[in-house]
Parts: C-alpha cells; sequence; structure tokens
C-alpha cells in the first residue's frame, strides 16, 4: 500500500475574532500569518506553529517565546497581544509591523540607514536584557525595519528567560512627604 504524505495543517479561515487574510512569513519554526482583529478593527499578526502537531515541548517553548517578549515593552521590540489555541494548536498574536525583515531589504543599504539598524537593535536587545530576556537568535529574517523607519527585534522562539525580580519599575523610595506627585 503506498502512503500519501500528509497535507500540511492549515490554520482555519477564520476563528475567535481573527480571520486570517495572507501569510506573512515563515521561519524554522512558526508559520505568520497577516490577520484582521474583527473586534478591534485592526491588522494583527498572528503566529502558529509549522508542521506536525507540537509535542509538549514544543507548546512550553512557544509559551516562554510569548512571555519573553511580554516582559520587554519596547519600541524596538514586537508587541504581543495576546496567545490561545485553535484546534490543538497554540497561537500569538502581535502587532502586525508593516515592513521587510532585515533579510529582504534591497541592497547596498545606505550606512546611515545600516547605523541606525544598529542602534535600534542595540536598544532592543538591551531592553530585553534588563528584564532577563537572552534572544539567542538574532539574525536578519529575526529583525523588521518598519516602513517608518523603526527596527523591531521579531522572534523570541529560543529566547531564555532569567530570574529578574518582578517588582514594577518606579522609584525605588519616595522621598519625604515634600515630594511633587508622582506622575
Ligand atoms: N509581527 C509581524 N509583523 C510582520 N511580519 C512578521 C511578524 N512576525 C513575523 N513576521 C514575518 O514572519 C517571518 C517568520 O517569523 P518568525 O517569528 O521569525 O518565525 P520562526 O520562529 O519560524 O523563525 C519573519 O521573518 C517576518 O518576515
Ligand atoms: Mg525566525
Amino acid at each position: 500500500m503506498r502512503s500519501e504524505p500528509l497535507p500540511a495543517w492549515q490554520p482555519p479561515a477564520t476563528f475567535g475574532e481573527y480571520r486570517l487574510l495572507q501569510p506573512l512569513g515563515r521561519g524554522a519554526m512558526g508559520e505568520v500569518y497577516l490577520a484582521h482583529d474583527t473586534v478591534l478593527d485592526r491588522l494583527v499578526a498572528v503566529k502558529f506553529i509549522a508542521g506536525v502537531a507540537p509535542d509538549e515541548a514544543q507548546r512550553e517553548r512557544f509559551r516562554t517565546e510569548a512571555r519573553a517578549i511580554a516582559r520587554v515593552q519596547h519600541p524596538n521590540v514586537v508587541g504581543i497581544h495576546r496567545v490561545g489555541e485553535v484546534k490543538d494548536r497554540p497561537y500569538l498574536v502581535s502587532e502586525f509591523l508593516r515592513g521587510d525583515s532585515l533579510d529582504r531589504l534591497s541592497r547596498p543599504v545606505p550606512w546611515t540607514r545600516v547605523l541606525e539598524i544598529g542602534i535600534g537593535l542595540a536598544k532592543g536587545l538591551a531592553a530585553a536584557h534588563r528584564q532577563g530576556v537572552l534572544h539567542r537568535d538574532l539574525k536578519p529574517a529575526n529583525a523588521l525595519l518598519t516602513e517608518d523607519g523603526q527596527v523591531k527585534l521579531l522572534d523570541f522562539g529560543v529566547a531564555k528567560l532569567l530570574d529578574v525580580a518582578m517588582a514594577p519599575a518606579g522609584p525605588a523610595r519616595l522621598p519625604g512627604p515634600r515630594a511633587a506627585p508622582v506622575e
């Protein structure tokens, strides 16, 4: 008996408040789609684990990816909206970045732009490190230059989370009674 190759898993065209519009990109682990959030009426990016049904280790990696991004919150790091699961597949919803990942930039790139990209990446990484997040997979396909010239770090799929105090950042000690109100 000849065994047919299994068809690749396709996410449902609509689930929850999301309507998938088109593929945005694909890497070693994930498949990313442009989607419409029909409740908030905005575009978002939805990432699924590609290939065969994910095992528990892959699911845990995915959760770590989501938590890593959620920890950082910085203009040079993609923002995350939520995580969920559909048809036994976890997914991660993040802000849609209009632009090109660095591996798709047309070359040559002017040196001034290269400098801006380098500074943006360094700021994003520094913010991650301050929160105890090690990206560990920095490469052109994992960073994107938006149409308005901002660099954003993507893909925390193999990130490592270090233990850091989760106390809110802010004035550690408030000065005496005549201190100005904290904004
Ligand atoms: N939020 C996003 N907005 C726009 N494009 C994205 C976004 N996230 C990922 N992409 C595109 O999808 C590609 C693969 O995403 P990535 O998170 O790197 O997946 P993988 O973990 O499989 O490497 C990226 O190189 C980029 O082109
Ligand atoms: Mg990637």
